[in-house]
C-alpha cells in the first residue's frame, strides 16, 4: 500500500519567516515514525520556498513550486524555471490548479508540457483537475475530469511517478466539501481509467475545503490517497490535525 500524502497549498500566503517558523513548529510536533506510512508536501508561494528548503532540507517533509514555467531558462521575464526549484531541493511540483486555469488561462498544451517536463527532470508532479458547478449541474462531470487528464497525461512516460489531485472548483475555499459519495464515484472512476492506460505509479488526493472534522471520513473512501489542502494547511496545528486523524 501506498503511503498516504498530506500537501499543503499556501498559495499567495506567508512570508519567508512565517514560511520557516511554520517549518520549525511543524518539525518539533511531527513524530519521525509518521514518515513511515505518510507524505508531507509543501507548495509555498515562491518568495519562501528557499526558506522553506533551508527549515526541512534535512527532513522527509517534501517541497516544491506551485507552479512553473514550460521552459526550463531563458527570456521569460517573471516566470519560474523548475531547474531553478530544483537547485534548492524541490522534488515536487504543483500543475494545473483550477485558480491558474481559471485566471491565468494556463491551457491544455502548457499543462501537458509542465507534466512531461517534471518527469523528465524527475519531480513528481501534483496534477489537479476537476469541474465546475455547471459542469456538475449539466451532468457533465466525468467529461470534463477525463477531457482534462487525457490532455495534461498525452504521451506521458507511464511508469515515472504521478500523484493526481481531484479538486471540484466549487468545493475550493467554500467550505462546501464534496460528499463522500461524489468523492467515491470520481476516485474510482479516475482509478480505473488510469489503469487500463497503463500507468503504474500514481495516487489520487482529493481537494476542495478539507478540514480535520471532514477528513476522517473522506481518508477512509477506496482511492483516495491523501489530500491537497489550502486554507486548513495554513496552521500547523490545523494541518497536524489532518495528518493524524
Ligand atoms: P482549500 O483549497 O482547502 O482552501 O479549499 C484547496 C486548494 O485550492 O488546493
Amino acid at each position: 500500500m501506498s503511503k498516504k500524502i498530506f500537501a499543503a497549498n499556501w498559495k499567495m500566503h506567508k512570508t519567508p519567516q512565517q514560511a520557516a517558523e511554520f517549518a520549525k513548529n511543524f518539525l518539533t510536533k511531527v513524530k519521525d515514525d509518521f514518515f513511515n506510512h505518510n507524505e508531507v508536501m509543501i507548495f509555498p508561494q515562491n518568495f519562501s520556498l528557499a526558506a522553506i528548503a533551508t527549515e526541512f532540507k534535512n527532513s522527509k517533509v517534501q517541497y516544491g513550486p506551485q507552479q512553473i514555467h514550460t521552459e526550463l531558462k531563458g527570456a521569460f521575464t517573471g516566470e519560474n524555471s523548475l531547474e531553478l526549484a530544483q537547485a534548492i531541493g524541490a522534488q515536487i511540483c504543483l500543475i494545473g490548479h483550477s485558480e491558474r486555469r481559471q485566471f491565468f488561462h494556463e491551457d491544455h498544451t502548457a499543462i501537458n508540457k509542465k507534466v512531461k517536463l517534471c518527469l523528465e527532470k524527475n519531480i513528481t508532479p501534483i496534477l489537479c483537475f476537476g469541474e465546475t458547478l455547471e459542469d456538475r449541474q449539466s451532468n457533465q462531470t466525468f467529461d470534463v475530469c477525463f477531457k482534462q487528464l487525457d490532455e495534461a497525461l498525452t504521451n506521458i512516460d507511464t511508469s515515472k511517478r504521478l500523484v493526481l489531485a481531484y479538486e471540484p472548483v466549487w468545493a475550493i475555499g467554500t467550505g462546501q466539501v464534496a460528499t463522500s459519495d461524489q468523492v467515491k464515484e470520481v476516485h474510482e472512476k479516475v482509478f480505473q481509467k488510469m489503469q487500463s492506460s497503463s500507468f503504474k505509479n500514481f495516487q489520487i488526493l482529493y481537494g476542495g475545503s478539507v478540514k480535520a472534522d471532514n477528513a476522517k471520513e473522506l481518508i477512509g473512501i477506496p482511492h483516495v490517497d491523501g489530500f491537497l489542502i489550502g486554507g486548513a494547511s495554513l496552521e500547523v496545528d490545523s494541518f497536524l490535525r489532518i495528518c493524524y486523524l
